[in-house]
């Protein structure tokens, strides 16, 4: 009986440190998908400063094997997309077409049709800055691309 009531107080615990620690924590969640065209869903994307983190799925809607119509999700600042698009072409479909490159702020891994992938990163963004989010599987970020937006607070 007093092993119980122990255990009780420990889960009790627990619990409520999840609690707090959830609540602490503003998790921003993030959906888009692409199909068998090649296209995203949406080309922009709006996230709040206050987001202390980020939850973001990529859903691949289409039927087309990784190989043939991989997509991904990859953010970084404007200015580094076409030298993170290159160096992720050269890093190949074992490296999920993504490069190793620090510059990468997030990248999901490479999904093919009927896929779905989830990644969390920490809000690293500063609003104003200028993001992208692209897909690096050879010639896609030609098309598959779009702003991503941080707003200010308030
Ligand atoms: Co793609």
């Amino acid at each position: 009986m007093k092993n119980n009531n122990l255990l009780l107080s420990l889960s009790l615990v627990s619990s409520l440190g999840l609690v707090s620690t959830a609540a602490a924590a503003k998790v921003c969640e993030l959906s888009i998908s692409a199909t068998d065209t090649m296209q995203f869903s949406t080309k922009e994307m709006k996230v709040d400063s206050s987001c202390q983190s980020f939850k973001l799925t990529l859903t691949h809607t289409g039927k087309l094997p990784k190989q043939a119509m991989g997509h991904n999700w990859v953010l970084s600042k404007k200015a580094d997309m076409n030298e993170i698009v290159a160096a992720s072409i050269a890093a190949g479909l074992a490296k999920n077409y993504v490069a190793d490159d620090k510059r990468v702020i997030a990248a999901t891994e490479l999904v093919g049709g009927g896929g779905t992938t989830t990644i969390d990163f920490k809000n690293t963004l500063t609003p104003g800055e200028e993001y992208m989010f692209y897909c690096t599987f050879p010639g896609h970020a030609g098309i598959m691309k779009g702003t991503f937006i941080v707003a200010a607070k308030g």
